[in-house]
């Protein structure tokens, strides 16, 4: 089982104005995906303490994949994308172009978030829209191809098989 954690960037959420509705909705599928969701973070709109966070998840709590939501849009507190190239070490464009293509075909609006996803040492993170709505979208789409990259990621399969 890959350990997941997610990490929410909300400043409504992190003073308690706001349930994280969208932080549930992506323990709900991981779980029931067989994934272990471990680690659970809220935490205000800021780079420094998104990138701090990220960091820790990745070198101390050694999760496999990160979960963002929140802070991808245009607004002038949206800095989780800029938080996550902060600390990755190779970007993965794939899976963020692929949600943002398959989220076309569901609303145009999907061209204005911003989200990236990259690798740290051996960390997949990857931003999510800040809606729970959102959230499913995307994080449904990219599922099935999820598991595959983990498991390069982690060296349990070392290649991609011939006719796929
Ligand atoms: N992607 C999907 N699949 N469905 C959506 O409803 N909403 C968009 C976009 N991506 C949306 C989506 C909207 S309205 C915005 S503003 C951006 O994600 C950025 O969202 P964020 O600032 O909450 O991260």
């Amino acid at each position: 089982m890959f350990k997941v954690g997610i990490l929410t960037a909300s400043d409504k959420g992190y003073v308690g104005q706001r349930e994280d509705v969208s932080g549930k909705v992506i323990d709900e599928i991981m779980t029931s995906n067989e994934y272990e969701v471990i680690y659970y973070k809220i935490l205000p709109d800021e780079r420094e303490m998104l990138s701090n966070e990220l960091i820790k998840m990745c070198d101390d709590l050694n999760l496999d994949l990160i979960l963002t939501t929140g802070g991808t849009g245009f607004s002038p507190r949206d800095w989780t994308p800029e938080a996550t190239l902060d600390v990755i070490h190779r970007e993965t464009p794939g899976i963020s172009e692929a949600m943002r293509y398959y989220s076309l075909g569901i609303t145009p609006k999907a061209m204005l978030s911003r989200g990236v996803s990259g690798i740290r040492n051996s960390t997949l993170i990857i931003n999510l829209p800040g809606s729970p709505k959102a959230v499913k979208e995307n994080l449904e789409y990219i599922l099935p191809a999820l598991k595959h990259g983990l498991e390069i990621l982690k060296g349990i399969a070392s290649e991609c098989a011939a006719k796929n």
